[in-house]
């Protein structure tokens, strides 16, 4: 946990004007500061930030938060990370903090992420010691890298031996065991004895996108046929290489900054493209492209870049990936290398010039890499593998979200297949509906995309009862304190402001000092629900700012009581209209009873319903005259 009066001190000593003028150029825009949406490719501006609350909300994507929240976003980065970030910018010392004891998970990862700097910083000493001279000489010379692009990707050196490792660690007192649990040392299954997993590799540190080690990869510098080329830390719940990007770190701003993400497969790849002017490049780690990877380049990026090896293997990796960014909104663009090169050994045999010649050249349309991927598979010269091929390259079509685009990639594919667009139509309609023919795509690993719910809209009354809930905490926690304890009476149908509401009593209830202040924002930031956190958001941006920065307790006050009412009216709501509903409904079935005795039965649950609702409004009306003092 981090200390909640570390966040207090860094929200107290930042300015969100300031620190998102780090990222956007805001205009000043009434009391408020306007700016083209660092989200979205947008024309005109949404993105709208508010000084006296201290928020943000951009309305193209719907996304809103608060500072902490904001550079989470931009730097995709954990919420500590960002409060790292922030402490650092406000030049807040958070070591006087560090004193209160961290939870025991929290620990034992913080620990695990020292103990990983620790070989990454030994490995890439080695490498620059006497021990690591071949290894250098072959990333120098061999594979022709510049010292500081060593030093830039963190490249290291596991020696030749059993206990390298071993021994650093018992004399820089490194947890042992530890090193077992990542993996960096193995235990005898026989012996019982520990050994270097790593040996006579090159290491490659595997970052988070914040930038910690997360794990490492190893390059053989052996030739022989036994020895695998590579190996990876194992995976584990804090090193799953399907969810990392290899390069990421180095990358993000850049892939926002040119708008396109360069993907490729292996790391000596992205080291040689980012030393060659492209440092937008990362890499998946040698995994099948997945979903989650597609995610983390949706937030820097909507254009990617395919370049992967020249080979079958390559092409049958970028065939899959396409669909895997197309569905999740990405734009897949894909270049070819000739042969069996890939990006590095392009480079390195024919030079920066002639790559760069290469991208520009055979750059094309992921629809236009398909068809020539089955082209040249002989697929296109008969009927029964063109329908195939055609029917896999609709499916993909059918993936893209945007209808207009769907329609212009159907047109576009009609007009190369010289096709008529209403029979492509039909076959998309086909292959769509059999949802199961699309069962191959789906990884294991990976939950089944679900159906999104039926979800009732957010009502009238469900609307301003979060209104008047929201602003109410601005002004004391006295609504807070009468939802907290009444709130077995209603229910929101709406599950984000159900989510909204549930969050906020739970909260209040947790709260040692009651009449404390709620820092709504932070709140609001932490509900687990992205769509509530969004919809709250949305909601406090569309209040109205007072006029006044520094009201009078007398305002306060005044503020306090038309919010609290506001609430009050429409919790009466909330807990009379389904009864109201039901009455309804036991009286219709009333009237089409016709045996005596369900007759009989439904005007008695008729009466005890009546009676019931009478009770409850009373209650309520008891309530509000309580609360309102009247
Ligand atoms: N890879 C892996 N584990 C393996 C094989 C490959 O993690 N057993 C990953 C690595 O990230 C590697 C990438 O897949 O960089 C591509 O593998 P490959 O094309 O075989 O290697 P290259 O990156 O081309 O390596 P090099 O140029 O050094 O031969
Ligand atoms: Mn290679």
């Amino acid at each position: 946990m981090i200390p909640e009066r570390m966040i207090d001190e860094i929200r107290q000593s930042t300015d969100i004007v300031d620190v998102v003028s780090d990222y956007v150029r805001l205009q000043p825009s009434g009391q408020r500061f306007k700016a083209l949406s660092p989200f979205t490719q947008e024309k005109t501006p949404s993105f709208i930030v508010s000084p006296d609350r201290q928020m943000y909300k951009c309305f193209s994507s719907g996304k809103g938060g608060n500072v902490f929240t904001f550079v989470m976003e931009m730097e995709k980065v954990t919420f500590p990370e960002a409060v790292e970030m922030l402490a650092k910018r406000a030049g807040i010392d958070t070591g006087k903090y560090r004193t209160e004891r961290p939870r025991q998970d929290e620990k034992r990862e913080s620990a695990q992420f020292d103990t990983l700097r620790w070989a990454a910083r030994l490995f890439h000493s080695t490498l620059e010691s006497e021990a690591g001279g071949a290894a250098l000489a072959y990333l120098t010379g061999k594979r022709g890298l510049e010292p500081g692009t060593i030093r830039r990707f963190g490249l290291g050196f596991a020696p030749e031996s059993w206990d390298y490792l071993l021994h650093a660690a018992e004399r820089d007192r490194a947890p042992i065991e530890q090193l077992v649990s990542l993996g960096l040392l193995t235990r005898h299954p026989k012996r019982n004895t520990l050994y270097d997993t790593f040996r006579n590799r090159v290491i490659f540190p595997i970052f988070t996108v914040g930038g910690q080690v997360a794990g490492f990869g190893g390059r053989t510098l052996a030739s022989d046929a036994e020895t695998p080329k590579y190996i990876n830390s194992p995976e584990s719940a804090s090193f799953e290489k399907s969810k990392l990007l290899y390069g990421m770190h180095a990358a993000k701003n850049e892939i926002r900054r040119r708008e396109t993400a360069i993907l490729v497969e292996g790391y000596m790849d992205v080291i040689a493209m980012h030393q060659a002017g492209f440092p937008n490049t990362v890499a998946s780690c040698g995994t099948a492209l997945t979903r989650y990877q597609a995610k983390i380049l949706k937030r820097y990026t909507s254009r990617v870049l395919f370049l992967y090896d020249g080979d079958n293997a390559g092409k049958k990796s970028m065939l899959a990936g396409i669909d895997i960014l197309l569905a999740e909104g990405l734009t897949p663009w894909v270049v070819m290398l000739p042969g069996a090169e890939d990006p590095d050994s392009f480079i390195r045999n024919y030079g920066k010039e002639a790559f760069l010649g290469e991208l520009e050249s055979e750059k094309s349309s992921f629809q236009d890499f398909q068809l020539r991927c089955y082209q040249e598979a002989g697929w296109m010269e008969s009927p029964d593998t063109a329908s195939k091929a055609i029917s896999a390259m609709t499916r993909s079509i059918a993936l893209i979200a945007d209808p207009v685009q769907k329609e212009l990639y159907l047109d576009e594919l009609a007009k190369k297949l010289d096709l008529g667009r209403q029979t492509l139509r039909e076959v998309m309609a086909t292959s769509d509906t059999g949802r199961g023919t699309r069962e191959p795509r789906q990884r294991r690993d990976e939950p089944a995309p679900q159906p999104p719910a039926r979800q009732a809209p957010l009502s009238v009354t469900e609307r301003t009862f979060l209104e008047a809930l929201l602003e109410s905490t601005f002004y004391g926690n006295e609504v807070l304190a009468f939802a907290a304890s009444h709130e077995s009476m209603f229910h929101l149908e709406n599950p984000a402001a159900q989510a909204i509401f549930g969050h906020l009593v739970t909260r209040f209830r947790e709260m040692s000092d009651r009449d404390g202040h709620i820092d709504i924002t932070s709140e609001i930031s932490s509900i687990g629900m992205e769509e509530a956190g969004n919809l709250a958001f949305d909601i406090l941006f569309r209040l109205p700012v007072n006029e006044t920065t520094r009201p009078t307790p007398a305002e306060i006050e005044q503020h306090a009581r038309r919010c609290l009412s506001h609430f009050l009216v429409a919790v009466k709501t909330l807990v009379l209209e389904p009864l109201q509903k039901e009455k309804e409904s036991i009286n219709a079935q009333l009237q089409c009873a016709t045996a005596a005795h369900e007759q009989e039965r439904l005007s008695r649950a008729l009466l005890e319903h009546i009676k019931h609702t009478r009770a409850m409004e009373q209650e309520v009306d008891e309530s509000i005259r309580g609360i309102l003092g009247e």
